[in-house]
Formats: structure tokens, C-alpha cells, sequence
């Protein structure tokens, strides 16, 4: 803005005034100026110095900002927003109990409650002062100014904008005269500056604004679809290799189909089950009434199947076998007091029963593998060794509860003799 026709010109023309602008060299003068046009209740007027100047607040008769209270209530806002939202997700929405903790308490919402009034106050503050400040501003008519460059350095000025009420081009100037300004000057209004913004700020806006919504499509795109894939996947390990999968296309057939069928008679390693006694607990399609050879009758089995039946039986079971587990006595409860309505309940079997206590040992093992009626099948969740040495605690239960067993092909628990090699059959007591 070097010799711009406005600098000096005092005639309007076609551009309109934007304000009278003082000029003086202390600043004991500005504050008197300032004071006088105070007190000619002009209101659109402002004064530009080059250091702060003690009094020229009072002599503007400037009032305080109503920024403190807008802050205040952004602060409560957020205050408030913090307890809502707590107190909505961890006690009316998603109620859970951690530790025992209160669902809702205010010294565990604290930290939530501090950071979001800080944070509704913060952002507040700078928003509300630029927003009251009328900023940002990027051009101003007394940037063409090239005497107000001073106000940086060495001179201090008064502007009355033409936008006042009380602005009158004469009257106006006459105030100011009388407050022995330096030199009066007019500012026109602003027809260099473009008031469009560079168009490389455009553009930068525009790709900023749909760079920032791609983290937000990303993250709207995942919550509607789903991905058995972990999201970083930067250890591939043997997750992409060639290969068919079941019931794809292979054309490397004739059927094409990727899916062959094992060649007949063939089994799996380990999965070979010829021994019908120890697998199956029977002997030429009956029950079998001994233990099988696989299975050492020692104490040590004994104490294994006590164990194991602790673990899968004695829920429902009971500990004694009398049928009064802590499942049953739960279901008990539940139907006593009334919530169990419509609960289709089976009491657990006593297995101390006569009639139980008669079963031949392969039927109890058949029992354990199958289940029966409404007791689940244990064949899958136990190894069958474990199956066995659970029927032989559970002989040992129903002699020791005086069960009349007979026959009675239960093991003695107590410490059985060695059998290194028994032979088939030769278990029967
Ligand atoms: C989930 C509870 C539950 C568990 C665990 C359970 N049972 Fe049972 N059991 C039952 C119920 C219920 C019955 C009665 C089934 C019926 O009569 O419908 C029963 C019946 C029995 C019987 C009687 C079978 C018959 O011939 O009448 C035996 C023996 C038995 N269970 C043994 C066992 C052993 C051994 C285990 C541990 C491996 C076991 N149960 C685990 C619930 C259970």
C-alpha cells in the first residue's frame, strides 16, 4: 500500500468514509481526547497505541467483557453434561456392578466431570473472545493508512468510525479538533483489499474438510459391516496361504469338488476304538459286569475318580451322591420362592439307590458317556480312563452308603493289589 490514491486524498468520491481518524504524539493527549469523546457518547470509536497506556480504559470508558459469564455457564454446561452422561451409561443404560462399587457415585466421576467443565470453558473462551472481537478480520481500511504504521512505534491514534449514531463529518471533526490532534485524517473504507479469500485457502479448506470426514466414513463404514479380520494385520503367520477349503471348487478333480472323501476304511491316528469293554463298557452287546484290563485297580484310580467326580458329578450329584448338589439345591430355591415357574426341574438321581448299585459297571460308564434322559452326555468333556475310574468312585460311594449292591462287582477302594498286566475280565472281585 505504498502511494495509494486513498492515503491523502480527503475527498470521498465514490468510495464511502469509514471514520475521522487523530493522530497524536503523547499519550497524555490521547487520554484527554479519549475522554472527550467519551463524553460526547460516541459509541463505534476505538484508539490504537504503541504499548499499553495506564487510565485509557476508564477514559474510553470501557465496561467489562460478558466473556466470564458466557465461560461460566459453558462450564456448568459441561459440568452437567459430565454427571448426565456417567450417570446415564453407568447406571441407567449398561448398568453393571464392578468390585461391588455403587453403580453411581460422585467421587468416581470426578476426573470426567473436572475435564469436560475445563474443556467446555476452554474452547469457550478462545471461541467467545473471537467471536466478541469480530475476528478474525483479515483486511482493516486503516491497513491502507500508511501514517498508522506509527501506531507501532511512536504515535498514538483515535478513530471515530462514520458508522456512529452520533458520526457527523462536521461536528465530528470539530470535536477532534479541539483535542489538539497531531494531524485529522479521513479513512475511507476498504475497495483494495479482496474481500474473496486466496483461492489456495479455498481449495486447502475444501480437501482439509473431506480429509477430516474420511476417519468418520471409515468408522461409519465399520460399524455396519462386519470383519473377521483384525483391522491391523501386520504378522501374516500362515493367515494367507494357497489352499482349498471345504465345499469350494477344486478342478483339479473330476467332481471338482475340494472336499474328498477319506479313503474307505480308513481312521484317523488315535481314533481307533476296536475295544468294545474299555470304549463301549460292553461285552458281546451286554453291559459289561467287570472292569476292563486298561484300568488299574489302585488306590490311585480310586482317588482319581473321586477327584474327577468332584469336578463333573457332585454339581448335580452331590458330594455323597444323594443327589443334592448345589445345582439341585439352586433349582430348589429358585422354585421355593417362586421364580422358578415354568422351570421343567429332575431331581438328580441318588446313585446310592439299590437299583442303581445293581447296575453292572457298564451300564454306569454308559450312563457317564451317553447321558440319560435328562442328564448331558460326559463322553465328549472326560477321557474315557477317567470315565472308569469315575464309576469305580462311584462304587466305592454306594458301598460306603451301605448301597445293597448285588452282585456286587465293585472294586474294593482300599489299596488294591498290583495288577502291572491284568488280564480281560480278570478285574471282578
Ligand atoms: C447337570 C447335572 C448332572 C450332572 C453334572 C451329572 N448328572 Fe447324573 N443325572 C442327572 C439327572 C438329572 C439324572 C436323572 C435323569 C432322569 O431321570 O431324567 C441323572 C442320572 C444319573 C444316574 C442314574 C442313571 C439311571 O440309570 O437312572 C447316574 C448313575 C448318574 N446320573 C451318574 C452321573 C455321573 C457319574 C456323573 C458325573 C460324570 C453325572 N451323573 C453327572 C444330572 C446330572
Amino acid at each position: 500500500m505504498s502511494d495509494h490514491k486513498n492515503d491523502e486524498s480527503s475527498s470521498t468520491g465514490s468510495v464511502p468514509l469509514h471514520g475521522l481518524l487523530a493522530e497524536y504524539e503523547t499519550p497524555w493527549q490521547l487520554v484527554d481526547a479519549s475522554k472527550k469523546v467519551r463524553d460526547a457518547r460516541y459509541q463505534r470509536w476505538d484508539t490504537f497505541t504503541p504499548f499499553p497506556v495506564h487510565g485509557i480504559d476508564r477514559a474510553m470508558g470501557i465496561r467489562m467483557t460478558i466473556l466470564p459469564w458466557i465461560v461460566l455457564v459453558a462450564g456448568l454446561t459441561g459440568l452437567a453434561s459430565a454427571i448426565l452422561l456417567q450417570w446415564w451409561t453407568n447406571s441407567f443404560d449398561y448398568p453393571w456392578i464392578v468390585s461391588g462399587k455403587p453403580l453411581f457415585s460422585i467421587p468416581a466421576n470426578v476426573p470426567i466431570m473436572f475435564e469436560m467443565t475445563v474443556l467446555f470453558s476452554g474452547i469457550t473462551t478462545l471461541v467467545g473472545m473471537l467471536m466478541l472481537n469480530g475476528l478474525p478480520h483479515p483486511s482493516h481500511p486503516l491497513d491502507l493508512k500508511e501514517r498508522f504504521a506509527r501506531a507501532t512505534d511512536d504515535r498514538f491514534f483515535l478513530l471515530i468510525e462514520a458508522s456512529d449514531p452520533k458520526f457527523d463529518a462536521k461536528q465530528t471533526r470539530a470535536l477532534l479538533e479541539t483535542t489538539g490532534a497531531a494531524v485529522l485524517d479521513e479513512v475511507l473504507e476498504d475497495r483494495v483489499t479482496s474481500d474473496r479469500l486466496p483461492k489456495i485457502v479455498t481449495y486447502g479448506m475444501i480437501i482439509l474438510t473431506t480429509a477430516a470426514m474420511i476417519p468418520l466414513a471409515l468408522a461409519a463404514k465399520a460399524r455396519y459391516t462386519k470383519s473377521r479380520d483384525p483391522r491391523i494385520h501386520l504378522i501374516g503367520d500362515m493367515d494367507w496361504q494357497p489352499k482349498y477349503k471345504a465345499q469350494r471348487q477344486n478342478p483339479v478333480f473330476d467332481d471338482t469338488r475340494a472336499q474328498r472323501e477319506p479313503v474307505a476304511g480308513t481312521i484317523a491316528v488315535g481314533d481307533l476304538r476296536e475295544d468294545d469293554h474299555y470304549f463301549r463298557g460292553k461285552v458281546d452287546d451286554e453291559f459289561a459286569r467287570t472292569f476292563p484290563f486298561q484300568l488299574p485297580l489302585t488306590q490311585q484310580t480310586v482317588e482319581r475318580g473321586q477327584e474327577r467326580y468332584g469336578i463333573y458329578c457332585a454339581p448335580c450329584h452331590g458330594l455323597l451322591g444323594d443327589g443334592r448338589g448345589m445345582v439341585t439345591q439352586r433349582a430348589e430355591s429358585l422354585i421355593d420362592s417362586g421364580r422358578g415357574r415354568g422351570m421343567a426341574w429332575v431331581e438328580p438321581t441318588n446313585v446310592n439307590q439299590a437299583h442303581i448299585a445293581a447296575q453292572p459297571v457298564g451300564q454306569l460308564f454308559d450312563t457317564i458317556t451317553n447321558g440319560i434322559r435328562t442328564m448331558p452326555a460326559y463322553g465328549p468333556q472326560i477321557p474315557t480312563e477317567d470315565r472308569w475310574a469315575i464309576v469305580m468312585y462311584v462304587r466305592a460311594l454306594q458301598k460306603k452308603n451301605g448301597a445293597a449292591a448285588a452282585p456286587a462287582p465293585a472294586p474294593t477302594p482300599a489299596p488294591a493289589p498290583p495288577t502291572q498286566t491284568p488280564e480281560p475280565g480278570s478285574n471282578a472281585p
